[in-house]
């Protein structure tokens, strides 16, 4: 017994630190896949925060990625939402992970896509491309977002239909869900549209709000700083277009030091 318990021992992958074990891995399509971790116990973070994930590189030193936390701060599993990059660094190998396998997970949770960034207001409006949905699939599934305004808004933008399948289901699955389902009630609109592959609503966002499209769509008259928020999450042209947009319609960008009227974090570097 104990010599079976000491090979064992010895032969075992050195420990990782700040490990988190992997409970479920879903891919979405051949680019996406989501998956949980087990949620340490310490840790506290605030829904749209990200954390820095990854796993031990070829020289044996921690390979760390910014991610956004997906599931939302009362969640008892940390779920994230991730591109698979082919020569990427760290996706090239995450995208690999299984139930049961560990990644690194250090637990410091930082960003602007926090409610208390922004000032209170009638609207909140998450404006996302691709896996910069992930901080809202934290946020509309907050207790918060739906006690703060009085409507929430989703808009996802992606290049293909099947890449926003993530999105659309968390939403359809939100009216069934036994803890937030009767605070999100008919207070969620999602609004996707896909600009490669033909569906129902075609587009980048800016371009339908430029055009009048998004606001007409959803009778509104008065966007603008006295009713709306907003938060941005996509690729910089998204957010550099978002951000022109918001600031010509009256929004100021805040902070977590100085709430304002919207926020802005990349979903990705490069
Ligand atoms: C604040 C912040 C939050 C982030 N949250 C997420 C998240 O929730 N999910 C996620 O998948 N990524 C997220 N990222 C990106 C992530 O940190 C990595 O870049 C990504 O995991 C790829 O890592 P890599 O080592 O394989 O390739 P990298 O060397 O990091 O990237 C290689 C190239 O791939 C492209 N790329 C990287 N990430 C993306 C992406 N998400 N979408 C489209 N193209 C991309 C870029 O062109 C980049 O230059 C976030 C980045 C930041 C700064
Ligand atoms: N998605 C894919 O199928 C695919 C496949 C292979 C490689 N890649 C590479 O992966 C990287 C990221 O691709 P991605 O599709 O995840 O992200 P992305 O290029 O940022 O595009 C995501 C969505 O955002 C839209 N968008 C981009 N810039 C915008 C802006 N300034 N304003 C409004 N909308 C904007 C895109 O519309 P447009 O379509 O109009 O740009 C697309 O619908 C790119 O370098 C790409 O070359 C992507």
């Amino acid at each position: 017994m104990t010599q079976t318990a000491t090979q064992t021992d010895s032969t075992r992958a050195p420990a990782l630190p700040d490990a988190a074990t992997v409970t479920e891995v879903r891919h979405w399509t051949d680019r996406l896949f989501s998956f949980k971790v087990e949620r340490p116990r310490s840790l506290r973070f605030r829904s749209g925060e990200f954390v820095m994930i990854g796993l031990l590189g070829d020289n044996g030193k921690p390979l760390l990625r910014a991610y956004s936390i997906a599931s939302p701060s009362w969640a008892d599993e940390l779920e994230f939402y991730s591109i698979k990059v082919q020569d990427g660094p760290l996706t090239s190998r995450l995208q690999h992970i299984q139930p049961g396998d560990q990644i690194i997970l250090r637990p410091k949770p930082v960003g602007t896509l926090v409610h208390d960034a922004l000032l209170p207001g009638k609207r909140i409006w998450f404006f996302a491309t691709g896996t910069g949905i992930a901080p809202f699939a934290s946020l509309i599934r907050d207790p918060q977002t739906y006690e703060d305004y009085e409507q929430v808004y989703l808009t996802h933008t992606c290049r293909d239909v099947a890449e926003l399948d993530y999105g659309r289901e968390l939403v359809e699955s939100l009216k069934d869900d036994p803890l937030i389902g009767e605070m999100v009630g008919d207070k969620l609109t999602y609004y996707p549209t896909t600009t490669r592959e033909e569906s129902p609503r075609m587009g980048r966002v800016t371009t339908l709000i430029e055009n009048g499209t998004l606001f007409s769509e959803l009778g509104i008259a008065d966007f603008g700083p006295a009713t709306d928020r907003a938060m941005v999450c996509g690729s910089l042209a998204f957010n550099m277009d978002m951000k022109a947009i918001l600031e010509g319609a009256g929004l100021r960008e805040g902070a977590n030091s100085e709430p304002a009227e919207y926020v802005v974090e990349k979903a990705f570097v490069g």
